[in-house]
């Protein structure tokens, strides 16, 4: 793009702030700046001024969950029906590895972080050991998709390599990068992370699939005959990746989504529940939980509301193309955002000063027709990372890996 019709998309937008150094700037400087303003959606950053009404939600109503029992009386069946599809190679593994895990603290990606005690526990090591689980019970690799972003592709990349993989198979493993998208101050004014770079953060995990797409991982898998990718995060130490049983349970019962469910340990826990949305399979987060959804009971006198996703999602491929074709609902988040001063200096803020923009992978169950909730053992499947202490910390994960036999 040249600078004049970098200037004028800039003042369509009010940004033209972006341009307050351009004149000190080097070509190349140059050029990457005005290449970084002709890919940069804009749009958007209008948005938070609006943000409350962004996402009206419809009416919600329970979803049918596929419970514990139910799960134990057909184990047998769903893991045959789950083998079978991973030694056809339908089945890949999505890793979602994208985020900047700033909760964390740490500038690394969140995979390398060590949560050993006694000797080196990667958190991505954690992963591929479940996954592997997988892998000797069905005697057949299963493809793994890991998602990055631009500020964490190199060290992701390098870390496997140096690690060898953590003894996954490499021909098996590809890397593909997320889009960014601006971070602006609470004015929705982008932010400068250089004097020739606006700030940006990842779009968040909602564009997973269409990341696919635009690197040419869906054409790969389709030609591979993948029929189901699951879903997950990377913070979770403890989740069964690839689970035969789960992956049976979806295909049986022809659901174009499984989503794994924990039962809730509070009305008020802060994971999204699993919902009907004018009749549609939806997720409400923790923060629109009103008391009339956290007080209703189902049929059976129970919590109506009672479990959570824990970010393992098993996606009928075919079903994808249509759904990211619409889009997804944008959500604003407050975050601390790196940014330059008026005298030019990098500040890295303790608390959050301004947005980033999101959409996110829980939002994909509602445009899709039907989903199965499946209960898994909290305890045993459920120790997420996001803060150092506390809850959903590295302390609380590695008292569950304890509890799970795993040495740390
Ligand atoms: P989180 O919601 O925990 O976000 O991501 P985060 O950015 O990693 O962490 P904080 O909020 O800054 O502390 C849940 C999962 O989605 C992935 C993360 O890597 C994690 O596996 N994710 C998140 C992406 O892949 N891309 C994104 O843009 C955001």
């Amino acid at each position: 793009m040249g600078y004049q019709e970098a200037y004028e998309k800039l003042e369509k937008y009010g940004q033209l702030h972006v341009l307050k150094y351009y004149e000190e700037l080097s070509g190349y400087e140059k050029e990457e700046l005005l290449s970084q303003i002709g890919n940069t959606d804009f749009e958007m950053l209008g948005q938070c001024s609006r943000k409350e009404e962004l996402n009206p939600r419809g009416r919600i109503t329970p979803i049918e969950v596929m419970q514990l029992p139910e799960i134990e009386q057909k184990r047998e069946e769903y893991t045959k029906t789950g083998l079978d599809a991973i030694r056809a190679g339908k089945v890949g593994a999505v890793l979602l590895a994208g985020g900047m895990g700033t909760r964390l603290g740490s500038d690394a990606p969140k995979g390398v972080y060590d949560i050993g005690l006694t000797k080196e526990v990667f958190i991505f090591q954690r992963l591929v050991e479940n996954l592997m689980d997988v892998v000797r019970q069905a005697e057949a690799w299963i493809p793994l998709y890991i998602m990055t972003s631009d500020k964490n592709h190199e060290a992701t990349t390098a870390f496997f390599k140096e690690k060898n993989y953590f003894g996954y198979n490499p021909d098996y493993v590809t890397f593909f990068m997320q889009d960014m998208a601006p971070a602006s101050d609470y004015n929705g004014k982008v932010y400068m992370e250089e004097k020739w770079k606006m700030s940006t953060s990842p779009n968040g995990n909602g564009g997973w699939f269409l990341s696919m797409v635009k690197w040419g991982v869906v054409d790969k898998i389709r030609e591979a005959g993948v029929e189901w990718l699951n879903v997950f995060a990377v913070d979770n130490v403890l989740q069964r990746i690839a689970d035969p049983c789960f992956v049976g349970a979806t295909i049986a019962t022809d659901s174009a989504v499984g989503a794994k469910v924990v039962r809730k340990n509070a009305p008020d826990e802060k994971v999204g529940a699993v919902c009907l949305e004018d009749g549609r399979p939806s997720i409400v987060e923790y923060y629109e939980m009103t008391e009339e959804l956290m007080d209703a009971k189902d049929e059976q006198g129970e919590p109506a509301y009672n479990f959570g996703v824990i970010l393992n999602y098993l996606f009928r491929e075919k079903d994808l193309e249509e759904i990211v074709a619409r889009k997804l609902p944008l959500h604003i988040v407050e975050k601390k955002i790196p940014y330059l001063d008026e005298n030019g200096m990098l500040i890295k803020p303790d608390s959050p000063n301004g947005y980033k923009f999101e959409q996110l992978v829980l939002d994909m169950i509602h445009e899709l027709d039907s989903c199965l909730p499946y209960e898994v053992v909290r305890n045993y499947e459920f120790a997420p990372i996001k803060n150092k202490t506390g809850i959903d910390s590295v302390e609380s994960a590695r008292q569950l890996c304890r509890e799970n036999g795993i040495e740390l």
